[in-house]
C-alpha cells in the first residue's frame, strides 16, 4: 500500500465514522458550551436557595421591617393671648412635616386646634385669656395649684374654661383660693373659683366648674386641653354644656361652632 493509498484509507475511515475534523471541533465547542451552561445553572440554583432561606418562615422579616411608614404633619397655629397683666403676646406659628413609622393619627373633631401657651410660661393663679372655639368666645387658661378634673400638665392642675356665665352671659372673674371679688369683699373663696358679679353665681374650677352658688343653671363649659412633648398646651375641643349664646342644647355641643367665626387653627 502506497502512502497515498494510506491517506485515502484514513480519510475513508474518518468518513466511515460520519465526522470530519471540522465536525469534531464543533462538537467539542458544543460540549464546552453545554458544560458552561450547566455550571451557570448550578450557580443560579445555589443563589436562589440562599435567597429562599433568608425569607423562609424560619426567618420572617422582623416586625420593624414589616412596618410601613406614614407621613404625619404637625402644625402649630398662631394665637394671641392676653396675659394676666393685660399684655398681649403673639405665639409664633410654625409647621413641620416628618415621617414616622406606623403612626397614623386622625381626628374627627370639628373643633379647631389652638396653641395657647407653654407649661413653662404659666404662673400659678395667673390666668391667661384666649378666645376659643370662636373668635367671639372668651376663656381663661389657669394653673390652679391643685389637681383638677380635666387638668393637664405635670401636676394635672392646668385647666381652661369659658368665662361666659351660664345664667345671663356676664363675664365671670377668676378667684384664687382665699380671695374675694370686688363686688362681694366679704366672700373668700375656699378654693379656686370663678365668680359672677352680676348675680353671684360661683363655679368650682377644681370640679369641672360645678355650680356652688348663685342662679347659674349649669357649669361653664370646660375647654379640652392637650399637651405635647415640648409642653405646648393646645385647646382641642369644648365639653358640654353648650357655650352661652349658642343655645343649641347641651346635647348638641357642636352647635357652639354655629353663628360665629371659629378661630383659625
Ligand atoms: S349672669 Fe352671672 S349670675 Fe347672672
Amino acid at each position: 500500500m502506497t502512502p497515498e493509498d494510506d491517506g485515502k484509507s484514513e480519510r475513508a475511515d474518518v468518513q466511515s465514522k460520519g465526522a470530519s475534523p471540522d465536525d469534531q471541533s464543533i462538537t467539542r465547542r458544543n460540549l464546552l458550551r453545554a458544560g458552561l451552561a450547566l455550571g451557570m445553572v448550578s450557580v443560579a440554583v445555589g443563589v436562589a436557595s440562599v435567597v429562599r432561606s433568608l425569607f423562609s418562615p424560619a426567618n420572617p422579616p422582623s416586625p420593624v421591617e414589616a412596618q410601613t411608614t406614614t407621613p404625619t404633619v404637625t402644625k402649630t397655629v398662631t394665637a394671641t393671648v392676653t396675659q394676666a397683666g393685660g399684655n398681649q403676646t403673639a405665639i409664633a406659628s410654625s409647621s413641620s412635616a416628618s415621617t414616622s413609622t406606623a403612626t397614623t393619627s386622625t381626628s374627627s373633631s370639628p373643633f379647631p386646634q389652638l396653641m395657647i401657651a407653654n407649661v413653662s410660661d404659666l404662673v400659678e393663679s395667673q390666668p391667661v385669656s384666649f378666645n376659643y372655639p370662636l373668635e367671639e368666645t372668651p376663656n381663661i387658661l389657669v394653673k390652679l395649684g391643685v389637681k383638677a378634673a380635666g387638668g393637664v400638665g405635670p401636676d394635672g392642675d392646668i385647666v381652661a374654661y369659658s368665662v361666659i356665665c351660664q345664667h345671663l352671659g356676664c363675664v365671670v372673674a377668676y378667684l384664687p383660693t382665699g380671695t374675694g371679688p370686688g363686688c362681694a369683699k366679704s366672700y373668700k373663696a375656699p378654693g379656686p373659683e370663678a365668680y359672677c358679679c352680676c348675680h353671684g353665681s360661683i363655679y368650682d374650677l377644681v370640679n369641672g366648674a360645678a355650680v356652688i352658688g348663685g342662679p347659674a343653671p349649669r357649669p361653664v363649659p370646660q375647654v379640652t386641653l392637650s399637651v405635647d412633648d415640648s409642653g405646648n398646651i393646645f385647646a382641642v375641643g369644648m365639653g358640654p354644656p353648650t357655650i352661652f349664646g349658642h343655645d343649641t342644647g347641651s346635647s348638641n355641643v357642636l352647635g357652639d361652632l354655629q353663628g360665629g367665626t371659629p378661630v383659625s387653627g
